[in-house]
C-alpha cells in the first residue's frame, strides 16, 4: 500500500471506528434488554444506596454464578450509555433507569420487552427484501400479513404492547391535564379515537367530570370494557365514522397510516367535530436539523429511529414534519393549527375547522 498522508490516516481510522460503532450499535439495545431481563434496575433500586458489583451479583437470583465476573462488563456499557451512574464505587439509578423499574406506573419495561422481542426484531432481516417488494411494511414481508391482521392476542406480545401504550398514556395524560388545561376549557364532549383500553380517556374523564368522554376503538378492543360515570366505550371503524364531539383526540394514531389513509381519518374527524370544536393530535412533529438547539438535536435521532422502527418497519405508516402535517390538515378541510412541543419528542397539535 502507498504511504499515506498523516491527516488522511487519522481521518480513515476515525471513519473505521465510526463504522465499527454502527455495526455494533445493536449492543446498546440488547444490553438494555438484558439488564431488564436480569432485574438489574430493580435490584439497585431495592438496595437503596450505591450498590457494588459484588452486592449486585448477590442480588440477582437467576444469575448463573459462573457468569458473575461478566456483570461489570455489562454494567460498564450501561453506565457509558447513561442508564446507571457510579457513586462511592457503587451503581446508582439515573432518570432513564428509573423508567425501567418493573412496578413503576410509568415503567417502560413493557416497551423494552416488546420492541426488542425476537418477533418484532425479525422484520429487520427483511428490510432489504421489503424495499424490493410491494409489501406495506417489512413486518408484512416477514409474516405474510399486516401488523393489524396478525393474531397478537395469541402471543405474549399483545399484553406487553397494550401495557407499554397504557403506561405511556399515563404520562401523556398527566401532561395534557396539568400543562395544557386550557385546551379543555369550553368543551362538553371529547372522543378519543383509537383510544385503546382508555387510559387517556379515563384520566381526562376523571380530571374534568363535566366532560362526556368516549373511547372509540375497534370493536374487539373495547368489547369487554365497562362504561363508568362520564366515560363510555364505543366500537367502530374510524375510516367509516367517528362519534360526534366538541373535541376529537388522536394520540399516536395518525403515524400508523399513510397520507391517503390519514386523509380519510381526518375527514371523518372533521365531520365529527361539533360547531366551535377542534381535533387534538398527539404525535411526532419531526424537528428540522437547522432549527435544532442542543436539546432538540438529542431528540432528532430518537424521532428518526421511531420513524423507521415503529412506523415504517412494523405498521407501514410514517412520521411527519410540520409541512407534511399542514398539507394533510388543509386537504382534509381544516383552516388552521397550533403546535405545542410540550411532550418531549412529541407535540400536541390543535387543529381547527
Ligand atoms: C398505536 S395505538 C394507540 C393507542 C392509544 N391512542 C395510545 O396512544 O395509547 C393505535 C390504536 O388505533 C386503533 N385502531 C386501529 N385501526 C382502527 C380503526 N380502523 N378504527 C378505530 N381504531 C383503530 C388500534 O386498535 C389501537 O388501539
Amino acid at each position: 500500500m502507498a504511504k499515506m498522508d498523516k491527516g488522511y490516516v487519522n481521518e480513515l481510522l476515525q471513519a473505521q471506528a465510526h463504522v465499527w460503532n454502527h455495526i455494533f450499535n445493536f449492543i446498546n439495545s440488547m444490553s438494555l434488554k438484558c439488564s431488564v431481563d436480569l432485574g438489574i434496575p430493580d435490584a439497585i433500586h431495592n438496595h437503596g444506596k450505591p450498590m457494588t458489583v459484588t452486592e449486585l451479583v448477590a442480588a440477582l437470583p437467576t444469575l448463573d454464578r459462573t457468569k458473575a465476573g461478566n456483570i461489570y462488563r455489562l454494567m460498564r456499557i450501561l453506565v457509558h450509555s447513561g442508564f446507571f451512574g457510579v457513586e462511592e464505587d457503587g451503581y446508582v439509578l439515573t432518570s432513564a433507569s428509573r423508567l425501567l423499574l418493573k412496578d413503576d406506573p410509568l415503567s417502560m419495561v413493557p416497551f423494552v420487552e416488546s420492541m426488542l422481542d425476537p418477533m418484532l426484531t425479525k422484520p429487520w432481516d427483511f428490510l432489504g427484501i421489503w424495499f424490493e417488494s410491494n409489501d406495506r411494511s417489512p413486518f408484512d414481508t416477514a409474516y405474510g400479513k399486516s401488523f393489524w391482521d396478525y393474531d397478537f392476542p395469541a402471543t405474549k406480545l399483545d399484553n406487553l404492547m397494550k401495557e407499554g401504550l397504557a403506561r405511556d398514556s399515563r404520562l401523556v395524560a398527566s401532561v395534557l391535564i396539568d400543562r395544557c388545561r386550557g385546551m379543555f376549557e369550553g368543551l362538553n364532549s371529547l372522543v378519543d379515537v383509537g383510544g385503546s383500553t382508555g387510559t387517556v380517556g379515563k384520566a381526562i374523564a376523571d380530571a374534568f367530570p363535566h366532560l362526556e368522554c368516549t373511547v372509540f376503538d375497534l370493536p374487539q378492543t373495547v368489547a369487554a370494557l365497562q362504561d363508568t360515570g362520564n366515560l363510555k366505550y364505543v366500537g367502530g371503524n374510524m375510516f367509516e365514522q367517528v362519534p360526534p364531539a366538541d373535541a376529537v383526540l388522536l394520540k399516536w394514531v395518525l403515524c400508523d397510516w399513510n397520507d391517503e389513509e390519514c386523509l380519510k381519518i381526518l375527514k371523518q374527524c372533521r365531520k365529527a367535530v361539533k360547531e366551535g370544536g377542534k381535533v387534538i393530535i398527539v404525535d411526532l412533529v419531526l424537528i428540522k436539523n437547522e432549527k435544532a438547539d442542543d436539546e432538540a438535536s438529542n431528540l432528532i435521532e430518537t424521532q428518526l429511529l421511531f420513524d423507521i422502527m415503529v412506523t415504517m418497519v412494523l405498521v407501514g405508516g410514517k412520521e411527519r414534519g410540520e409541512e407534511e402535517w399542514a398539507k394533510l390538515f388543509s386537504a382534509s378541510g381544516f383552516s388552521r393549527y397550533e403546535i405545542a412541543p410540550v411532550l418531549g419528542m412529541r407535540s400536541v397539535i390543535e387543529v381547527y375547522p
